[in-house]
């Protein structure tokens, strides 16, 4: 990685412990029922990958396509659908999974464009969260981690299409993207 990136925030065994603990919360909610687990493309590839697999319930994947960002490190609020679901949501119980939550900006419109479908349920389960960085109220329910207001890459996260092949979440040095 070179000078890239400042240090390692989350280790591979921190993200497996993180996951490991998001599987259990979910598998124990959603005990009998069915459900339907929508990824955010890209950024929650390997978070989906990783959960899918720790989950013992019963479940069907899909995925989503918005952007929001550009080349960027800052939400714009502005969200486009790349790509969207290739299933009917009605009446199914529904858990976005994403890679990490920033403003909240992206996923409260993703959310109010989810509930006019009209799922049965509607939960978030996020990787990551930055508390300080909220610039909207969202109820998520499954969090794996808080981190600090600091732009992060690796597992499945990005810096200008780059790092999400990183098995594990660092900071990216700041002479990276001033
Ligand atoms: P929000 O709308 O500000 O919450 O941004 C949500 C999206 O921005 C996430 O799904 C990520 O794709 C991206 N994002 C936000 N913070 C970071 C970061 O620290 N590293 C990489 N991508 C980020
Ligand atoms: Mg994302």
């Amino acid at each position: 990685m070179g000078d890239k990136l400042e240090k390692v925030l989350l280790s591979e065994e921190d993200i497996r412990a993180g996951i490991a603990r998001l599987a259990a919360a979910v598998d124990a909610d959603y005990d009998g029922e069915e459900l339907l687990l929508v990824g955010v493309l890209n950024g929650a590839l390997m978070v989906m990958a990783d959960l899918s697999r720790a989950l013992h319930n019963p479940i069907t994947l899909d995925w989503m396509a918005i952007s929001s960002y550009g080349a960027g490190t800052k939400s714009s609020g502005v969200v486009r659908i790349l790509k969207d679901l290739d299933t009917d949501i009605k009446g199914k119980h529904v858990l976005v999974v994403e890679d990490i939550i920033d403003s909240g900006l992206t996923l409260s419109w993703l959310l109010s464009n989810l509930r006019q479908r009209q799922p049965a349920s509607l939960e978030v389960c996020t990787l990551l969260r930055k508390p300080d960085a909220a610039k909207v109220q969202i109820d998520v329910k499954y969090v794996g981690f808080d981190i600090p207001n600091d732009f992060v890459v690796g597992y499945g996260l990005d810096y200008d299409q780059r790092f999400r092949n990183l098995p594990f979440i660092g900071l990216l040095a700041p002479h990276v993207y001033s």
